[in-house]
């Protein structure tokens, strides 16, 4: 037989076509290129609470050092019941609706994986969290985007046209993935809305999966409400949620997703398959974690809000139209003052030239074009770290 030559695309999937690598984290890898202060990934810069690192350090000592149990370890899945319950009211069994997974990351694959089948549709609202949209492909649907507008007013709230919502439903759609409070606008999603939402759900059959990574990083009075929480949704609703960012841990790779049994006997077979299960001490510190006390949630709001309050009036002074988050820790900002010809250029010359990583607009869209005028920055990080950074956006006036 005659030897075939080479051809590198033969061996590719053509699921991996559709998407690009993570911009994100292309991003925070350019930023350690060139020196630059790194407002673009969302991980913190300061240390993680003292009591849950030394809750890991024990879980060691004590050899919590093998596999738990595939769909999580039953002090963590008791403790995000016992939170859902007093957080949400919503009443969760700790030995059916929960699988705890390796980040949220994981339980939001799971869990399309587990919910689609090739042919659905999953409409997702853009600007997105960028794995929305390959998470869906991987699994076989088809995003159907919805946009988010940004306020005329930088004060104003993202909004979406509910004509263009209900036009994304129909008898093909599967489910609808949300994200609130919503990485990168900053949206936190109000009852009105969420009821639409549900409504569409209902009268289309859809399931909801809800992304609720930012749940206690919230401002200026706001309130997070879960979609599983309202009437009727309960059986058809999928709550994601994680370690990541309540407890400055993304590293730790622990997050849940809460559902009714049916869902969640498919998501725990995924997720089996996909990774066995999450790391098993980190989880007995995850239980810890999530009985912090209340306090802790009010300081974590608190130090957030400070450091939003302190980034944007710098990316003002050097010359962003910044949109004013509500939740989460990122602020969209508009860069049409600056000239650029698009949004790539621009963070290219920021993170080269000015020494600031920033994401750019065009990675949460689907048509890149859509973000071409706007840029991300993240403020997880510390005081000195958004001083530096501001300091050196001042150059952008020059
Ligand atoms: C909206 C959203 N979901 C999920 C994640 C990732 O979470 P995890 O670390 O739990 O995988 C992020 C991280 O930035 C995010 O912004």
């Amino acid at each position: 037989m005659a030897d075939v030559a080479f051809q590198p695309k033969h061996f590719l999937s053509d699921k991996v076509a559709h998407f690009t690598e993570s911009v994100i984290r292309e991003m925070t890898r350019q930023a350690m290129l060139y020196g630059a202060v790194n407002l673009a990934q969302g991980f913190p810069d300061f240390p993680a609470p003292a009591e849950i690192k030394r809750a890991a350090q024990e879980a060691v000592a004590n050899d919590v050092n093998q596999y738990a149990i595939t769909w999580g370890a039953k002090n963590l899945r008791n403790a995000i019941a016992r939170q859902m319950k007093e957080w949400q009211g919503i009443p969760v069994d700790p030995e059916t609706q929960i699988t705890v997974c390796c980040g949220s990351t994981e339980a939001m694959i799971s869990t399309l994986l587990a919910v689609c089948n090739a042919g659905d549709e999953v409409v997702i609202f853009e600007p997105f969290y960028e794995n929305y949209g390959p998470d869906s492909v991987l699994s076989g649907a088809k995003p159907r985007f919805v946009k988010l507008r940004p306020p005329s007013d930088p004060e104003g709230e993202w909004t979406f046209d509910e004509r263009e919502l209900r036009s994304a439903f129909h008898d093909h759609t599967k489910a609808i993935i949300l994200n609130t409070p919503n990485n990168p606008t900053g949206k936190v999603f109000t009852r009105a809305e969420l009821e639409l939402i549900r409504d569409l759900c209902l009268k289309f059959n859809v399931i909801a999966i809800t992304d609720e990574i930012y749940e206690h990083i919230l401002y200026d009075d706001t309130k997070h409400i879960s979609i599983a929480s309202l009437d009727g949704m309960g059986d058809r609703t999928v709550t994601i949620n994680g370690l990541s960012k309540s407890y400055s841990v993304t590293g730790w790779r622990v997050g849940w997703a809460v559902g009714p049994p049916s869902v969640t006997g498919a998501i725990r077979k995924v997720h089996d398959f996909l990774t066995v299960g999450a790391p098993a001490p980190l989880q007995e510190a995850g239980a810890a974690a999530l009985g912090l006390p209340n306090a802790y949630y009010e300081n974590l709001a608190y130090g957030y809000r400070t450091r939003r309050d302190h980034l944007m009036p710098a990316l003002t002074e050097a010359g962003f139209r910044c949109f004013r988050p509500r939740g989460a820790y990122y602020v969209m900002t508009d860069i049409n003052a600056f000239g650029f010809s698009d949004d790539v250029t621009f963070t290219k010359y920021l993170v080269k030239e000015i020494g600031v990583a920033a994401v750019p607009g065009s990675s949460f869209y689907n048509d890149p074009k859509d973000g071409a005028s706007q840029v991300r920055f993240a403020f997880c990080k510390r005081e000195e770290t958004l001083d530096e950074a501001g300091r050196r956006l001042l150059k952008l006036k020059k």
